[in-house]
């Protein structure tokens, strides 16, 4: 599938990019976590975690029980442990485990999160970078993120992109959580908006295209990923065993901000600008304005055959 955007898609993808990753792992989080860190044109310069599908907590002793697995040791930050303005926090343990790990029993890390919190190390690392240097891909709630645009917005136009997993940008497509909202933007829609009305590059994919039942992980492809015959395989397999017996076929979400990334030429991809809705009726809901001088790539469909090759050849 061709991409729709010369920009990003004619532009060579360098052979070395410096990314870091925001995520609350969960399952699809860590599936996406052990991709990257394997994959060789990627260099994770850090993790930060923030509170999403698990506790803050938990999702950083997840980010460190999957870097332990895989034999990696890259710094993982905190970051924050509620939505914006301090609302309740919203999880998804019931998707997830109550591990958040699809109750694979991964053992507790050696390796303890960075005394630093993840805001000050996010500005103090991109003042080290060259512009341009760094990108980041966002997975859970965008509250850090939302935090650097508020705090630091001169910071924030150093990163190259942001490639975001969250949302719905066609209106037919129904949410995860509500009929308008997918879970991300969901958790904390006021973090959301800032970040996507924020004037800086996005590629964003939402339940549009993560929910492509072609790209689905079901008891077929787990024997696929098996068969790749590889620690960070066997890892992905413990993790996925669980939810995809449960619920005979789980949905990657995470893994495609990241592919999004990586492969953009299997996205059809159209440029809009959004705004995402904060009122009591339609929290998380995005407001999706097709426009050629938008900020946000919004995948709308992905090649799913390629899709599953890359997912399969980067846990081999
Ligand atoms: C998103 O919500 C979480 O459950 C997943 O990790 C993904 O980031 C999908 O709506
Ligand atoms: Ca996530």
């Amino acid at each position: 599938m061709a991409c729709q955007d010369s920009d990003l898609c004619n532009r060579q993808i360098p052979d070395h990019v410096k990314v870091v990753l925001d995520m609350d792992p969960g399952v699809d989080d860590a599936v996406a976590l052990l991709l990257a860190l394997h994959n060789p044109h990627l260099e994770v310069l850090a993790v930060t975690t923030v509170s999403g599908n698990v506790s803050l907590r938990k999702a950083t002793a997840n980010a460190l029980k999957i870097m332990q697995a895989s034999g990696k040791h890259v710094p993982v930050y905190m970051g924050a442990s509620r939505p914006l303005g301090g609302r309740r926090p919203v999880h998804a343990e019931g998707i997830h485990g109550s591990d958040g790990l699809g109750n694979s029993n991964l053992p507790a890390a050696r390796q303890r999160p960075e005394k630093t919190g993840a805001f000050k190390m996010l500005a103090d690392l991109i003042k080290t970078h060259r512009r341009k240097e760094v990108s980041m891909v966002a997975t859970g709630p965008l509250t850090n993120v939302a935090m650097l645009f508020k705090s630091e917005p001169s910071l924030v136009a150093r990163l190259d992109r942001i490639f975001v997993m969250g949302g719905v940008y066609d209106p037919s497509v129904e949410g995860n959580v509500t009929r308008y909202a997918e879970f991300n933007f969901y958790c904390d829609p006021e973090a959301a908006d800032i970040v996507m009305k924020g004037g800086r590059a996005i590629v964003s994919s939402g339940l549009d295209v993560t929910c492509d039942p072609a790209c689905a992980v079901d008891a077929e492809m787990l024997a696929a990923i098996s068969s790749a015959k590889s620690k960070s395989a066997d890892l992905a397999c413990r993790i996925l065993q669980h939810p995809v017996s449960r619920y005979s076929q789980f949905n990657l979400h995470d893994v495609f901000a990241l592919f999004s990334l990586l492969y953009p030429e299997i996205f059809k991809m159209e440029r809009c600008s959004v705004r995402v809705d904060c009122s009591k009726k339609a929290r998380g809901r995005c407001i999706v304005t097709p426009s050629d001088r938008g900020n946000v790539l919004a995948c709308k469909k992905v090649d799913s055959v390629r899709f599953k090759e890359h997912l399969v050849d980067g846990l081999r």
